[in-house]
């Protein structure tokens, strides 16, 4: 009754930023987004078949408040679709990039916990349902259960069952583009992703306007994505992004995650552009900007990057589905 995961983070290209469903983690919107290779966490959990209460350490420490409540639950599912006495589980989970710093680490880590629990538990592989439970952890871990570019369907239905990651094109579909993640902050963000999109949906005047384009927009980075077509996903993408972040800064209080260099990035990123390198960029909830280019760029694109202060540049490129590996880390 033991076992462990793997999986990377995602970043989404076209975004999703708000829930219908607060409890069942349901969008509004569909979203898309490709899995983030090398980077990964692992997670191994173990159900003991004892009474008593979990144990969970992420990182080297034990989990407390929202975060353990959020693993908490999810190890809860698993023991209720199990229908048998799997007991309290043993979790121990680390990452190999910084946590919270914009990146989607929670991605990365309920979509390892949704498939080393379920496996630990006893079921078969099954990415739909491996992917409705990483969902009810983190909504974007739902795109983190397969590789390559993955379709988050936003569903209709009230329970959710149709509100699942689903791989559109696999890691070698485009094998060369790579996304550079500009380390400018590792400070933990001041507002979590969560609270920052329920109060855009609560307050903010743009919020309608930011969810009526979403499926046109996801159909529509489907075909460039499909031909490759970096200008037409780079360009989609930053509208994306920008469009999101507008809904965000019109929330009350307003909610700004870009800081100084954040836009110093961007402003470099729009000269390369104008000298024919082929750059865009990306920003999830959080100071630090994704760069969309490919191999033939991507050094330029990294150096430019460090230029404006980062402190140091990840680079990405298509990753490949979450697996159940052999190594436990206990
Ligand atoms: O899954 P969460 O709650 O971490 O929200 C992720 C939201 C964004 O990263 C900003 C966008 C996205 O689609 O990943």
């Amino acid at each position: 009754m033991k076992a462990t995961a793997r999986a990377h983070p995602n970043i989404a290209l076209v975004k999703y930023w708000g829930k219908r469903d607060e409890k069942l983690i349901l969008p509004h919107q569909s979203s898309l987004s490709v899995t983030l290779g090398p980077l990964s966490v692992t997670t191994t959990v173990e159900f003991t078949g004892e009474k008593g209460a979990d144990q969970i350490e992420i990182n080297g420490k034990l989990a407390e408040g929202s975060e353990r409540k959020r693993v908490e639950e999810a190890l809860k599912l698993v023991r209720a679709e199990g229908g048998r006495k799997l007991g309290a589980a043993k979790m121990v989970s680390r990452g190999d990039f910084p946590a919270a710093a914009g990146l989607a680490s929670s991605a990365a880590a309920f979509a390892a916990l949704a498939v080393a629990a379920r496996a630990a538990a006893g079921f078969k592989r099954d990415t739909r349902a491996e992917s409705i439970l990483a969902r009810r952890g983190s909504g974007s871990a739902s795109r983190s259960i397969q590789g390559g570019f993955v379709r988050w369907n936003r569903g209709r239905r009230p329970d959710g069952e149709d509100s699942f990651g689903e791989q559109l094109f696999d890691e070698a579909h485009w094998p060369d583009l790579r996304m550079l993640v500009g380390m400018v902050s590792r400070e933990e963000k001041e507002v979590k992703s969560r609270d920052g999109m329920r109060s855009t949906v609560d307050t903010s005047p743009y919020y309608p306007a930011w969810t009526k384009d979403a499926e046109r927009e996801v159909k529509e980075i489907v075909r460039h994505v499909k031909r490759r077509d970096l200008e037409a996903v780079g360009e989609l993408a930053e509208r994306n992004a920008w469009r999101m972040h507008a809904s965000a800064l019109g929330a009350n209080p307003p909610l700004c995650y870009l800081k100084p260099a954040t836009l110093s990035v961007i402003e470099a990123c729009r000269g390369l552009r104008q000298q024919g390198v082929g750059v865009w960029f990306t920003l999830d909830a959080g100071p630090n900007p994704v760069l969309l280019t490919t191999v033939k760029d991507e050094a330029l694109a990294g150096a430019i990057v460090m230029a404006q202060g980062a402190t140091e540049v990840v680079h990405c490129a298509p990753g490949g589905d979450a697996q159940l590996v052999e190594t436990h880390l206990f």
